[in-house]
């Protein structure tokens, strides 16, 4: 059995990219499957609840962190098979998401490049199914390996398995709070992704940002590289960069609404930026709602909203999390005001 170091009283602020200050109570980095065994056969461990800590990229902390805190540090990045049809690859869940994505173009595996520069870590991406510029998760997932927190059991999950939805799966919700299916919100770690990526390749193309690029560039087809570098382009024009300014992304989930209620919306507000699904709802801009209600720049205390992209809080320098979700109520209660719409955040409140 290897053996196991329990840190106590760590700081967590350099380990969340809101670089919000607060403690885990106590610390374990986990860096194969048998760390992680070794603390759920632990007499002491075993039973306490835990908290899995990936990049730290979709969490608000609100206070310190009392469950034990798993830090995933395992490592790994590999061509597990290569069919007529995809190339298999897998990385350990705590890789670098965004390094990994780089990789993969560099060994001539292409599909990952429209989710270049999504910040976290490989074992984070699938708990919230991420997605931009017309390719989500789902669309590249094979599987992943777990491990049960209550047993040590590792097991395999598919992507029907994982129940992907528009940034969720069974990884986001309380065992008990799911009605259908098992929640593993706290439940299982995730220690390894596999990705396929379809041959031949095609370029996901279509969002306007990306189009843009096109055009200017005058490049009818353009190779993954190309799209990898524009999407990075793309994002360090509009996102702010984790390390200089504390933040989490997209803040709140783009709502979905009826074609009834959109029909409502349009008629107060006839320039709401909005896109049509297959399904016959409609999706509308969060980021347009928060910014139509005149909250671009705005701070409560030392949280703000980016000026250059409204659904985006940032952490202006020593935010508390209480200042972060003071200032996403605010919001929410605005955008309710005005539009009818109950915006639902993003990340984990914890
Ligand atoms: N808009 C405004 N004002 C703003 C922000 C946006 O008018 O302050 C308008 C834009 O002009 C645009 C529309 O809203 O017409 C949509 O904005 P954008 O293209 O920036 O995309 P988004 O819907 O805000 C989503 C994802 C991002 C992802 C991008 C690109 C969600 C919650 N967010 O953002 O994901 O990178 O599309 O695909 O779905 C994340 O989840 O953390 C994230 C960054």
């Amino acid at each position: 059995m290897t053996a196991m170091l329990v840190e106590k009283n760590v700081p967590l602020q350099s380990c969340n990219t809101f670089h919000i200050v607060a403690r885990a109570h106590s610390l374990v980095r986990v860096a194969s499957e048998a760390d992680v065994q070794t603390v759920v056969a632990s007499s002491e461990w075993g039973p306490s609840p835990k908290f899995v800590l990936g990049g730290g990229s979709n969490i608000v902390l609100t206070g310190d962190v009392k469950p034990l805190v798993l830090k995933v540090e395992i490592k790994g990045k590999r061509l597990v098979q290569e069919t007529a049809k995809a190339f298999v690859v897998e990385a350990g869940a705590g890789e670098d998401w965004h390094d990994f994505v780089t990789w993969t173009l560099q060994q001539g595996y292409p599909g990952l490049e429209n989710l270049a520069l999504i910040p976290g870590t490989v074992g984070a991406a699938p708990v919230q199914n991420i997605g931009a510029y017309g390719v989500e998760l789902q669309d590249r997932f094979e599987s992943l390996d777990a491990i049960d927190l209550q047993t040590g059991r590792i097991f395999t999950l598919n992507a029907a398995q994982c129940g992907f939805g528009y940034r969720d799966s069974v990884f986001k919700h309380a065992p008990q709070a799911q009605t259908a299916g098992l929640g593993l919100a706290g439940r299982a770690l995730i220690t390894h992704v596999r990705f396929s990526l379809p041959k031949p390749w095609k370029a996901v193309l279509g969002y306007a940002d990306l189009e843009k690029k096109i055009a200017e560039a005058n490049i009818a087809q353009p190779s993954a590289l190309q799209i990898y570098q524009w999407i990075c382009d793309i994002r360090r024009a509009k996102l702010p960069d984790p390390d200089v300014i504390g933040n989490v992304g997209s803040f709140f989930k783009n709502p979905t609404v009826t074609p009834e209620q959109r029909d409502d919306i349009i008629a107060r507000d006839p320039k709401i930026v909005h896109y049509h699904l297959a399904d016959g709802s409609v999706k509308l801009a969060a980021g347009w709602l928060i910014d139509a209600c005149g909250w671009k720049g705005k701070s409560v205390g030392n949280a703000g909203v980016y000026e250059k992209q409204a659904l985006v809080l940032v952490n202006r320098g020593g935010a508390t999390g209480g200042e972060v979700m003071t200032l996403a109520r605010a919001i929410q209660t605005s955008v309710y005001e005005r539009f009818g719409i109950r915006l639902e955040p993003e990340p984990t409140v914890v």
